[in-house]
């Protein structure tokens, strides 16, 4: 029987993830299928308590309804809980299960990407204080790191996210963010700063040591201005495509049962739909 799935919010026009669903489901030579399904927040409740009757093993979840998405589980694992917001949900005998796979995504990618770039584990500069950074906190928390120094331009923000995840997150305001730069073993752009048509994110990295390596969630452009400058420095950099296409394995394995590897065809792929939808310049 074919299994289905979907992505799930609003809108969902943009979204890569049946692209990257669908590539998979080709590759492993599986019975599924992978479609779009646009929900309002209004509607979201309802549609998550019945994904079931409405014939899904599971869905993704993108905004602005991952904190709904988490208010109607039955169960929810570790990373949903803690975040309070689900991005992958599925049915485990009638009950609707889920959890945040971002962070994975943000972890799997690093690992695949910088073998070794956690080697220090002291201090990771966190940028931006939203959704995807709450994530991104929490697993390099949990990855076991002594310090994340979380810096936001609205200071009350990135306090908040601190007091959630204990004393080894510390709240900073964005303009200071250069005072723990030398310390960084890791800094991660999660502002919206650098992405296409949008102000560029500026912030001095002469202070960064050799060591460090430079991540950002923004990946269109690919190369953000971030990425551009840290590049120039010889400093290793990670774009965000990669955390992409990593917080989707979870899910796939979950609804059908193969857990799917991200390879440099793939990216790809999804690189070349970027292009071809105006998006990445070609
Ligand atoms: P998400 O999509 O991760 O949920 P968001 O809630 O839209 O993100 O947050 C965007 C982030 O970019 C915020 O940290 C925001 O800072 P504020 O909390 O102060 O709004 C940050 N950001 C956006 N524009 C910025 C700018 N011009 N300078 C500094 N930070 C900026």
């Amino acid at each position: 029987m074919t299994v289905h799935a979907c992505i799930t919010g609003s809108p969902v026009s943009y979204s890569r993830s049946p692209l990257l669903h669908g590539y998979w489901l080709k590759a492993y030579g599986i019975d599924g299928d992978y479609g779009r399904e646009e929900v309002p927040p209004a509607q979201a409740a309802e549609f998550y308590r019945s994904l079931a009757a409405r014939g899904y093993a599971g869905c993704n979840v993108t905004a602005p309804n991952k904190e709904i998405a988490f208010s109607v589980l039955d169960e929810a694992d570790e990373n949903a809980a803690a975040l309070g917001s689900a991005n992958t949900l599925w049915l485990e005998d009638g009950r609707l299960c889920g959890t945040s796979t971002d962070g994975y995504g943000f972890i799997a990618n690093l690992d695949a990407s910088v073998p070794g770039w956690d080697g220090a584990r002291r201090l990771a500069l966190v940028l931006g204080a939203g959704g995807a950074s709450r994530a991104i906190v929490h697993a390099l928390v949990q990855r076991g790191f002594e310090r994340v120094v979380l810096a936001n331009r609205t200071l009350e923000r990135a306090e908040i996210i601190a007091t959630a995840f204990g004393k080894k997150v510390v709240p900073l305001a964005f303009d200071k963010a250069s005072e723990v730069m030398a310390d960084a073993d890791i800094l991660v752009n999660c502002t919206s700063l650098g992405m296409k048509g949008g102000a560029a994110l500026t912030v001095d990295l002469s202070r960064l040591r050799p060591e460090a390596v430079v991540s950002d969630i923004v990946y269109v452009p690919l190369l953000t201005p971030l990425l551009t400058a840290a590049a120039a420095r010889g400093l290793r950099t990670v774009d965000g495509l990669g955390m992409l296409l990593h917080q989707g394995v979870p899910g796939f394995e979950r609804w059908f049962g193969v857990r799917p590897e991200v390879t440099a065809e793939l990216r790809e792929v999804l690189i070349a739909d970027l292009r071809a939808s105006g998006q990445l310049a070609a």
